[in-house]
């Protein structure tokens, strides 16, 4: 075939691109799915927090691969019966299980767009990176990191520490052992946090290969923070064993209550120890926009790497982490790979150097960034950080009617937007896990629960910005009704005395 009978071949055949047909359809059809989104958020409260799936739902998630088209309305209308109504329930304001952010209709439209530009932040010379190389330069002054330092957009901040241990063991091992592996040097390097740090951080020493017993987890104070005595102990044992620390992580909010390390002492000890020093501030870091919160946070400033989520107290949709490391080279040292097909250039698409893809293990990357854009900039800070502030405040009215509630047990001290608590009856781990499982399938509510001391405790973390003192009474009558029907009657120890606070230094 000449050249000439291919391009004729091809003109007459009919065209594949997967654009509508008719822009004016999908365009009114776009609409009602925007239309949709808004109501949705906007009546939230008609709806119930939580559904069970039932197995009909369920079963259409079980068809074969589509090979002919489905009609858009059609797709949707599945989309809107079988998904929405089942959906996680962290758009509701009586959410309060783990850490969820609620999200804004301000950042569903910002996806919108990102969606639209279809931008991949991997690399290369476009403004999407700019978007994201701003909020870079936020985080560092917000964080009072000096120049230099680098940031990046991940999923969430069980990545960003997992690239955060492996960014502190290139610095300490040198980046010869991205070719070598860890080798026996390697063997010998420990890290450290306390026991009432996230699992995320086992589970990064661990894919890092170190092995998590490589990890050791520091016993924790009254009120859940690490005690640093302790540590400098340890590190001290360990050095006498000849093994070679080089990490110590610290928690800006404590998954399980909220609690935050001493992060100026921790720092200090980095420094005199020469010890990486990284922050987990998965939801508590951002605690820093609440001026009542932020000396609390006293100390971050000196931290080696710092990661948190966007989309937990930022109330950015899903996913939004971000991993900030104070000395941009050695971040570049543990990630980039020259590649051919990579190369910069000096104009052109594929001018500039450090691309994100240089500062972590990802070649192609969404625009996480325009999303926090969005709601940094329409919002501002000092609104996030009322909205932050709230959630405490809502927090510790729970906390109060846990104390003047005699059937009600707070389980640890109330320290930021985190509560534990528990219905006081005979078996009391088998009552308060039925009973939260009855308030999620009820749809009144969603807590999480934990395990403090060994006993099962119901908790509330508040973190949407839509959440206020009605749905904090609603979970109360509803542990309330739940535990006296799974308790039976006479249940919920009527006769005790209201619980006295719990210490707080
Ligand atoms: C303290 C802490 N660290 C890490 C994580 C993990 O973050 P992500 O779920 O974004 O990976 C969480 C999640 O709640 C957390 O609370």
């Amino acid at each position: 075939m000449t050249i000439a009978q291919r391009q004729q071949a091809l003109r007459s055949e009919p065209s594949e691109t997967l654009d509508p047909q008719n822009w004016d359809d999908i365009r009114a059809q776009g609409h009602r799915m925007l239309d949709d989104m808004f109501d949705y958020a906007a009546d939230i409260r008609e709806r119930p927090v939580w559904s069970p799936i039932p197995d009909e739902a369920r079963a259409r998630f079980r068809a074969s691969l589509p090979s002919v088209p489905t009609a858009l309305k059609e797709v949707y209308r599945e989309f809107t019966d079988a998904v929405v109504p089942y959906a996680t329930g962290n758009v509701h304001p009586g959410f309060m299980g783990w850490v969820h952010g609620g999200g804004t209709a301000v950042g569903m439209l910002a996806e919108m767009l990102a969606a639209g530009l279809n931008a991949n932040l991997g690399g290369r010379d476009h403004m999407p990176i700019e978007v994201e190389r701003q909020i870079v330069e936020w985080m560092r002054s917000l964080f009072g990191l000096p120049e230099g330092a680098s940031g990046i957009f991940v999923t969430g901040t069980s990545t960003a520490n997992l690239m955060a241990v492996l960014v502190a063991r290139t610095a300490a091992l040198g980046s010869e052992i991205r070719q070598h592996g860890i080798g026996g040097q390697g063997a010998l390097l420990t890290a450290y946090t306390s026991k009432a740090a996230h699992g995320c951080i086992t589970k990064a020493m661990d894919i890092a290969g170190f092995g998590s017993d490589a990890l050791r987890n520091i016993v924790v104070d009254h009120n859940h923070r690490i005690d640093v005595a302790a540590l400098r102990r340890q590190i001290a044992a360990d050095r006498e064993a000849g093994l070679k620390p080089f990490l110590v992580v610290g928690s800006a909010g404590t998954v399980d209550i909220g609690a935050i390390d001493d992060l100026a002492a921790l720092a200090k000890l980095c420094r005199e120890e020469k010890l990486w020093f990284h922050v987990d501030g998965a939801y508590g870091a951002l605690g820093i926009l609440a001026p009542s919160l932020a000396p609390r946070l006293a100390g971050i400033e000196e931290a080696d790497s710092i990661a948190l989520d966007f989309h937990k107290w930022g109330q950015v949709p899903y996913d939004a982490g971000f991993l900030l490391v104070r000395d941009g080279r050695q971040h570049r040292d543990a990630f980039a790979a020259p590649a051919a097909y990579l190369r910069r250039e000096t104009r052109g698409l594929a001018a500039g150097s450090s691309w994100p893809c240089d500062f972590g293990p990802d070649l192609s990357r969404g625009f996480r960034a325009l999303k926090t854009w969005f709601t940094l900039k329409t919002y501002g800070t000092e609104k996030l950080g009322a909205v932050i502030a709230r959630t405490c405040a809502l927090a510790s009215y729970l906390e109060a009617r846990i104390l003047a509630e005699p059937r009600l047990e707070l389980m640890a001290p109330v320290q930021l937007n985190i509560v534990c608590f528990r219905y006081r009856a005979a078996e009391s781990c088998k009552v308060n896990r039925d009973l939260v499982a009855d308030i999620h399938e009820s749809g009144i509510a969603a807590p999480s629960t934990t395990v403090l001391d060994g006993r099962l405790a119901i908790r509330a973390a508040i973190v949407n910005h839509r959440t206020d003192v009605c749905d904090v009474d609603a979970l109360i009558a509803a542990v309330l009704e739940f535990g006296a029907q799974r308790a039976g009657p006479g249940s919920g120890v009527l006769d005790v005395e209201p619980s006295p606070p719990l210490a707080m230094s």
